[in-house]
């Protein structure tokens, strides 16, 4: 990792690489903004919103299923590949969506998901209707019962609980073949070994590649090749993780790269080559496989999700996450939260991040949530990671600093996971409320209707135009790193600076240096132009300036 000592001015990217240090904006369009008041974000709202995210500072926007779907799990269950759901919108709303973007200088990442459809899809409604042994039912993974049929063809278990199979039972009541589903029953999973699913995929990504979308991300990138061959063997238990030699039966096995090199040539047949980025839960060695520039290019980190907020732990993260990158040609991407984790405000505010779960169960109330600890360790997080080499991936509604919503009544859950771990886990809707836009309407201007999942009287709080107007607000600070983000960020380079275990500190290019101090005490302040701090620095008459506990400062050194 070098140095370099060219000015501080904004560099302009090769288009071909716009990826590699990209701050994008995830979109989770059913809670987003609702422009025709049904109580569902939809593909006009994001439109109508483009302007507020050209103002923020990212470089691309990254929608999550906005497909036509039953909703068994918030999209991921599409019905049509190559549609918009009618309730979000049409095709003609998606280009104009991609036209406003595109016109203001945003790119858009559209999310892909290849394991598994929804049970509405055309193919698994042939399955259903064919016999045993059709070509319809080869495009699944449908399987006789073991003894005499009563008991499933495995043990391999839903991620949202329970078993992932599930019997059919013909209309006259009789049972006959189980299905696999690796998620919810309305989620069937393709099998990766049939050709046609293969050609299939790749004219959903000429689809929307044809449509001016500039990338992927590809959810559960590392379960499509599976071992099927009977009898088929047990899954490594999720707790131990994955095996790092490709041998689970169901996960990040070597043959699911075959396919992602086929992916590979399709995106590279367009001008700029067309990106995408891997959902890939599994070892940290493995991870890199999938970025390899033959491949995806890019994969998710997902480790900051799960760290505590600990400088040995962030450091490490980072040191090893860097080496991977620059093995696999890839930039390194950064995650602190998404639609699948609890808010890392909410995170940072327990007295432990595994703590998110039963927090969520006791409807907020147990652990307590130190909410003032953690939002100013979340802002502290966010200009640690937004200075960082490499992509940023930020979920809408942390730039607010939102927090985790709690106590969600349990008959307006929706994830599937409250219901598959039978009221065990509440699952993912907390990070999922619409968002708070202004304080005068109903809905906090997400729409005028009641929205889909409700919204709690704090996100008065944290509305956008409450912030906007707070020059001290998580808004505020993120439009200034993420400006200053776009004048500074480009490379790959970090040199670490060791002063205090407590402190995370590095210096990039041209005297940026980002300081971190993750105790609560506070901490010596290198010398340098402060131009940045997500937290009041002070300095007492006649001393030093300080660097408080649980703050990010980013400098000039000269
Ligand atoms: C991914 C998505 C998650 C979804 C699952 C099944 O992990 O991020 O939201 O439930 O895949 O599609």
């Amino acid at each position: 990792m070098t140095d370099t000592d060219a000015t501080p001015t904004e560099v302009p990217v090769a288009d071909a690489d716009w990826w590699r240090q990209a701050t994008v904006y995830q979109v989770y369009p059913r809670s987003f903004a609702d422009s025709d008041g049904d109580g569902l974000g939809d593909i006009a709202g994001v439109t109508s919103r483009v302007p507020y995210l050209a103002q923020l500072g990212v470089d691309a926007i990254w929608l999550s299923p906005f497909y036509p779907s039953e909703l068994a799990d918030g999209g991921y269950d599409v019905a049509d590949y190559r549609d918009v759901d009618p309730r979000l919108g049409t095709l003609a709303d998606f280009d104009d969506m991609v036209a406003a973007a595109h016109g203001a200088g945003l790119k858009v990442i559209v999310d892909i998901v290849p394991n598994h459809t929804s049970d509405q899809h055309v193919w698994f409604r042939e399955a259903l209707a064919s016999e045993p042994g059709s070509p319809a039912r080869a495009r699944y993974v449908f399987r006789d019962g073991l003894d005499g049929g009563a008991t499933p063809p495995s043990t391999w278990p839903s991620n949202f609980g329970g078993s992932a199979w599930t019997r059919l039972t013909r209309p006259d009541g009789t049972p006959e073949q189980w299905y696999l589903h690796l998620f919810a029953p309305e989620q069937p999973d393709l099998d990766w070994s049939n050709l046609e699913v293969r050609d299939d995929f790749k004219a959903t990504l000429r689809f929307w590649s044809d449509r001016g979308v500039d990338g992927f991300r590809v959810d559960v990138a590392h379960g499509l090749a599976k071992d099927l061959v009977e009898p088929l063997r047990d899954a490594n238990p999720k707790d131990f993780g994955l095996p790092t030699d490709g041998s689970d039966p169901l996960y990040d096995r070597d043959e699911v790269h075959e396919i992602f090199q086929e992916w590979r040539e399709v995106l590279d047949e367009y001008d700029p080559p067309r990106t995408a980025v891997a959902e890939a839960w599994v070892a940290r060695e493995r991870v890199s496989l999938y970025a390899r520039p033959t491949e995806l290019g890019q994969a998710f980190n997902f480790e900051l999700t799960r760290a505590e907020f600990d400088p040995a732990e962030f450091r490490t993260i980072i040191e090893s996450n860097l080496e991977l990158a620059a093995e696999s040609g890839a930039s390194s991407t950064w995650v602190l939260s998404n639609h699948d984790v609890v808010r890392h405000a909410t995170r940072y505010g327990l007295p432990a991040t595994t703590d998110g779960d039963a927090f969520l169960l006791s409807g907020g109330t147990s652990p307590e949530l130190d909410r003032a600890t953690g939002l100013r360790r979340a802002r502290a997080a966010s200009m640690l990671m937004l200075a960082l080499p490499g992509s940023a991936y930020v979920y809408q509604g942390e730039e607010l600093g939102l927090f985790e919503v709690a106590d969600i009544p349990d008959d307006q859950l929706q994830d599937p996971v409250w219901i598959r771990t039978e009221h065990g886990l509440k699952g993912r809707d907390g990070c999922r409320v619409p968002l708070p836009w202004d304080t005068s309407s109903p809905a906090f201007g997400f729409g005028t209707h009641e929205p889909h999942l409700p919204q709690p009287a704090w996100f008065a709080d944290s509305a956008v135009s409450v912030e906007e107007g707070d020059a001290d607000s998580t808004l505020s600070l993120y439009r200034r790193a993420l400006a200053l983000r776009h004048q500074l960020q480009r490379g790959e380079d970090l040199t670490w600076v060791d002063d205090d275990p407590a402190v995370v500190h590095f210096a990039r290019h041209d005297g940026w240096h980002s300081v971190t101090n993750f105790s609560t005490e506070a901490a010596a302040l290198p010398e340098g132009e402060v131009l940045l701090s997500s937290g009041p620095v002070e300095t007492p008459a006649g001393g030093a300036a300080q660097l408080p506990g649980e703050t990010t400062v980013w400098l000039r050194v000269r």
